[in-house]
Parts: C-alpha cells; sequence; structure tokens
C-alpha cells in the first residue's frame, strides 16, 4: 500500500474530557452517495476508536499541503492530540467537529462498526459537507508527505 498515492485526514473526535482531538488518517473512503456515507479504519490501540464509539460521530478533514507539520504530529501514537478550538467548526454542533482550514470537510455520525483484525472499520453517514477547495492536497506516498497541483485548466 506504500505504492498507492493517498489523501491525508483528520479525524476529529470529542475525548471523555470533552476536548476535541484529531488523529492522522489515509484508510477513509467514499461509501455510498445516498445515504452520502464514508468508510474509517481504525487501528484497535487508537484513543480514537473508543472515543467515536463513545460519542457516536466523528469528524472528517481533508487536508491541504500547508498541513503536512499538524498530519505529522497527529500521526504519531501517543502524541498530544488536542485541537486548539479556535482552530474548529461545527455546522452541526452535536457531531464532531471540524478543521476550518481545510480542502473539505464532513462531520459524520457513526452508523455501524465491525472488528476485524487488528481493525475497527466505521460506517459514518455525512451529515454536513463543506468544500474550500483553496490549495493542493496533502497526500502521502512511498511513507512520506508529497503534494500534487492542479495545474493549469484547459
Ligand atoms: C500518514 C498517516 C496515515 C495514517 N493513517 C491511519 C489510518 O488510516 N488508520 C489508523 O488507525 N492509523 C493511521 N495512522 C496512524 C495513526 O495516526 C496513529 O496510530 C494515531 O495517531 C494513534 O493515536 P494514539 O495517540 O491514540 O495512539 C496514520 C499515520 C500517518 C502518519
Amino acid at each position: 500500500m506504500r505504492c498507492r498515492a493517498d489523501t491525508v485526514h483528520l479525524v476529529t473526535y470529542r475525548s471523555a474530557t470533552g476536548s476535541v482531538e484529531g488523529m492522522t488518517a489515509t484508510a477513509l473512503t467514499a461509501l455510498s452517495v445516498t445515504p452520502p456515507s464514508v468508510l474509517f479504519c481504525v487501528g484497535h490501540t487508537s484513543r480514537a476508536r473508543d472515543a467515536i464509539r463513545r460519542e457516536g460521530s466523528f469528524g472528517v478533514s481533508i487536508l491541504s499541503n500547508a498541513e503536512a507539520e499538524l498530519a505529522a504530529v497527529a500521526g504519531r501514537s501517543g502524541s498530544n492530540k488536542a485541537l486548539d478550538p479556535e482552530l474548529l467548526v461545527a455546522s452541526l454542533p452535536e457531531l464532531a467537529p471540524v478543521l476550518k482550514r481545510a480542502l473539505a470537510t464532513l462531520q459524520c455520525k457513526l452508523v455501524e462498526d465491525r472488528e476485524i483484525y487488528t481493525h475497527t472499520v466505521f460506517v459514518g453517514e455525512v451529515l454536513d459537507a463543506n468544500v474550500s477547495a483553496e490549495g493542493d492536497p496533502l497526500l502521502h506516498y512511498l511513507g512520506a508527505f508529497a503534494t500534487i497541483s492542479r495545474g493549469p485548466r484547459p
């Protein structure tokens, strides 16, 4: 899978203390259009797993290339994942907030979870989506962060 250039996301969730935390994730993909839904695979040892189960929601922020530093910190097990509330927004306050600065964001309600091998597969129904499309995407390729430009329009 190292040979696949993946989109980098920040998956956000509310911790037990009420703070909002974010973990870096690439194992996230679209599931269905009707209803709009996504599938996210999270390791059993990640704090995100229990938090998402407990709260019943998660946020997805598709990161721009400007967020490589955040993605590196939020991608390390045991790192401080608490996010500054100033960086966050929630159109639906009952669901996990998302990053203000992102290419696109989704607020998802947890509708299904399955334990498979070392991971939990979550299905989230997208109840709110926003697109900013400002900037180039942050990718992960061959074990390192990378980016790609849109290039000139025809
Ligand atoms: C680029 C990148 C992508 C990652 N994608 C995932 C993923 O899709 N699922 C996952 O469980 N962990 C993924 N990780 C690892 C988690 O971010 C890491 O294990 C997590 O931060 C653990 O948090 P913890 O402090 O709760 O242990 C990824 C890490 C990086 C750097």
